[in-house]
C-alpha cells in the first residue's frame, strides 16, 4: 500500500465498541430492483455481494418503514414481519463479504409517488406539496398526531426487524427531503402542536424517532448494534433548513448516545448557504466543530480517487462514504489496499454492467440520466 493512503486503512472504533476494519464505508443507494411484493431480487444480492468485500460496512438503500412510506419503484419493504426472511437475505450477503450490515430506515413523506401508497394518499407534516423538475406534486394529507406517532412507532418495528435479520445495525434515513426532513424543515413543516412551530418543536419528531430506535434496540438487540442518523445541512427554499439550524439539530443529536452521524452531500468540500457567519467555510468544518468529537461523523461525496479520500480525510473527519464510486468501481478499497489507486476507474463504463454487477433497472437509471454519474 501507498502510505500517503494508509490511515483510510486503519481501523476506527465506534461509540459503542464495535470496530470497523478501515475508514470507508459504502454510502447507501436506492437500486429501484426489488420485486413489486416489496421483497429482494438475486440481482440485488449480486450487487450486494459484489461491494462488500473492501469497506468496513456498508450502508443498505433505503427500505419503508410504513407502506404509505415508499418512495421509489422497486424498492424493498421492512413494514411487516414477512419481510424480515427478504432482509436477511442482504444483511447475510453483505456480512459473508466482511463488512458490516446496516439497514437505511426511511419514509418517503410527500415525496411518495402517490400511484405506490395505499390509495394514492401521500403524507407528510403539513400540506407543503414536494416540488421536482419544477413542477409541484401532489398536495399531501398533514398527519395528525397520533398518526405521526404511529409512524415513530413504526421505525422501531423496523429496527427490531432489522435486529431479527441479522442487521449490525440501522441508519435513520434524515435526509434527502424524506419524511423526517420535512418534518424539520421550516419550509414543509407549518404545524402548530409539538412537532411544529419552533425550530425546537420542529426536532421533535427527528428526535422522537431516535428515542424510538435506542429504546428498541435496548430491548431487543445489544450493545454492539450500530444506531446512526443521516441528515441534509440545508435547504434551497425561502424557509427551508439553514445551516444554522442543523447545526441546532446536530448538537441535539450529538448528545442521543448514537453510534454516528452522516452528513448527505453531493461535494465534500461545499460551502454553507446561509445561516452561518462565514460563507467560505465548509459545511464539514462547521459540522467537525460543532460536534466537538462528541460523535463520529461520516463525510461523503464526490470523493473519486484516493487523493480526493485523503484530502477529505485531512479535515479530520473519521470515516468517508462512497457512493456513485462504488457502482463504477466496486474494486475502489482494495485497489487503495494493494497500491493500486493509479488504476481505480473513476467514470462509469457503459459498456460495463455485467462486469459490474449492477441490477437492470438501476443500470437504465444511471446511463439514461446525464450528469448524475460521471461519463454519462
Ligand atoms: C443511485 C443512487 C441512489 C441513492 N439512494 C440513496 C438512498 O437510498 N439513501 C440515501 O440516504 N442516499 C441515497 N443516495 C445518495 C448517496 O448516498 C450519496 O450521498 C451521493 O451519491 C453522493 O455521494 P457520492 O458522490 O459518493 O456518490 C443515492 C445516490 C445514488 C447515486
Amino acid at each position: 500500500m501507498n502510505e500517503r493512503y494508509e490511515n483510510l486503512l486503519t481501523t476506527f472504533t465506534l461509540p459503542n465498541g464495535v470496530e470497523l476494519k478501515n475508514r470507508l464505508v459504502m454510502a447507501p443507494m436506492t437500486h429501484y430492483s426489488s420485486n413489486v411484493d416489496g421483497t429482494v431480487t438475486d440481482a440485488e444480492i449480486k450487487y450486494y455481494s459484489r461491494r462488500s468485500s473492501g469497506v468496513s460496512m456498508v450502508i443498505t438503500a433505503c427500505t419503508h418503514v410504513t407502506p404509505n412510506g415508499q418512495g421509489f419503484h422497486g424498492q424493498f419493504a421492512s413494514h411487516s414481519d414477512e419481510f424480515i426472511p427478504s432482509l436477511k437475505r442482504v444483511a447475510t450477503a453483505i456480512k459473508e463479504q466482511g463488512a458490516k450490515a446496516v439497514l437505511q430506515i426511511y419514509h418517503g413523506g410527500k415525496m411518495s409517488p402517490p400511484e405506490l401508497v395505499p390509495n394514492g394518499v401521500i403524507v407528510s407534516a403539513s400540506d407543503v406539496p414536494a416540488v421536482s423538475g419544477g413542477e409541484e406534486g401532489k398536495i399531501p394529507k398533514p398527519l395528525t398526531e397520533s398518526e405521526a406517532e404511529e409512524i415513530i412507532e413504526a421505525y422501531g418495528e423496523a429496527t427490531r426487524r432489522a435486529i431479527q435479520a441479522g442487521y449490525d445495525g440501522v441508519e435513520i434515513h434524515g435526509a434527502n427531503g424524506y419524511l423526517i426532513q420535512q418534518f424539520f424543515s421550516g419550509h414543509s413543516n407549518r404545524r402548530d402542536d409539538r412537532f411544529g412551530g419552533s425550530l425546537e418543536k420542529r426536532m421533535a419528531f427527528p428526535l422522537a424517532v431516535v428515542d424510538k430506535v435506542k429504546s428498541v434496540v435496548e430491548k431487543h438487540g445489544d450493545a454492539s448494534f450500530i444506531v446512526g442518523y443521516r441528515f441534509s445541512p440545508e435547504e434551497p427554499e425561502e424557509k427551508g433548513i439553514t445551516m444554522g439550524d442543523t447545526l441546532t439539530l446536530v448538537d441535539a443529536l450529538a448528545e442521543k448516545g448514537l453510534d454516528y452521524l452522516h452528513v448527505s452531500l453531493g461535494e465534500f468540500f461545499s460551502t454553507a448557504r446561509r445561516g452561518v457567519e462565514d460563507l467560505s467555510k465548509t459545511r464539514i468544518e462547521y459540522l467537525l466543530e460543532k460536534i466537538n468529537e462528541r460523535v463520529p461523523l461520516i463525510g461523503v461525496g464526490s470523493i473519486y480517487s484516493a487523493e480526493d479520500a485523503r484530502n477529505a480525510f485531512a479535515t479530520g473527519i473519521p470515516l468517508l462514504a462512497l457512493g456513485r464510486e462504488l457502482i463504477i468501481d466496486p474494486d475502489w478499497v482494495q485497489k487503495v489496499a494493494s497500491g493500486k489507486e493509479d488504476e481505480i476507474v473513476t467514470k462509469i463504463d457503459k459498456e460495463k454492467q455485467e462486469e459490474l454487477v449492477v441490477p437492470d433497472p438501476l443500470w437504465n437509471k444511471i446511463v439514461n440520466i446525464p450528469g448524475w454519474f460521471p461519463g454519462i
